[in-house]
């Protein structure tokens, strides 16, 4: 039995050391804002902050974890409450508002990566340029985040957007 910290709770979890992170959240914890796409690291299906950096939990075992706490697309909110100082979330984290504003998923498989990407770089990089983003999206990680929709001109403007809502601190 281990603990992990997730979207703001301690969770015990049954599973080995060695298990990846997706099938802890998803099949044990009941996680869903992570998605299975390539189980290789070569999509970014599965990001999850862990801290404040993304990683692919398609291949980090729960034994990699180090005591810092994960956070999914699920935990947005709490965490851009906390991060304004807040004792409870709103509904969306700026950039789940940006995603809808700017309806940028298509199909979706690739979205919950994505936010957990931009939002990364946003908290790193409040007011990114085109290049950043793109460099986020393609150069940063094991592997380039990966939409088969091609909905790469919405993700560039939902970032924006997000970045725009952040600096005037809404959505919480
Ligand atoms: S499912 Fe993890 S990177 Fe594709
Ligand atoms: S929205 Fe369908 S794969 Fe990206």
């Amino acid at each position: 039995m281990s603990t992990i910290v997730v979207n703001g709770q301690q969770r015990k979890v049954k599973a080995s050391p060695d298990t990846p992170l997706l099938y802890v959240l998803r099949n044990e914890l009941g996680v869903m804002g992570v998605k299975f796409g390539c189980g290789l690291a070569q999509c970014g299906a599965c990001s999850v902050l862990l801290g404040d950096e993304e990683v692919r939990a398609c291949v980090t075992p729960i034994s990699a974890l180090e005591g810092k706490p994960v956070t999914t697309v699920d935990g947005l909110p709490q965490r851009w409450a906390s991060q304004k100082g807040k004792m409870s979330a709103g509904t969306l984290h700026p950039v789940q508002q940006a995603w809808i504003d700017e309806q940028v998923p298509q199909c979706g498989i690739c979205q919950f990566g994505m936010m957990i990407k931009v939002t990364e770089l946003l908290e790193a990089n409040p007011k990114p340029t085109d290049q950043d983003i793109r460099e986020a999206l393609t150069t940063s990680g094991p592997s380039p985040h990966l939409c088969r929709c091609g909905s790469y001109a919405a993700i560039l403007e939902g970032a924006h957007r997000a970045a725009k809502l952040m600096m005037q601190g809404e959505s919480a």
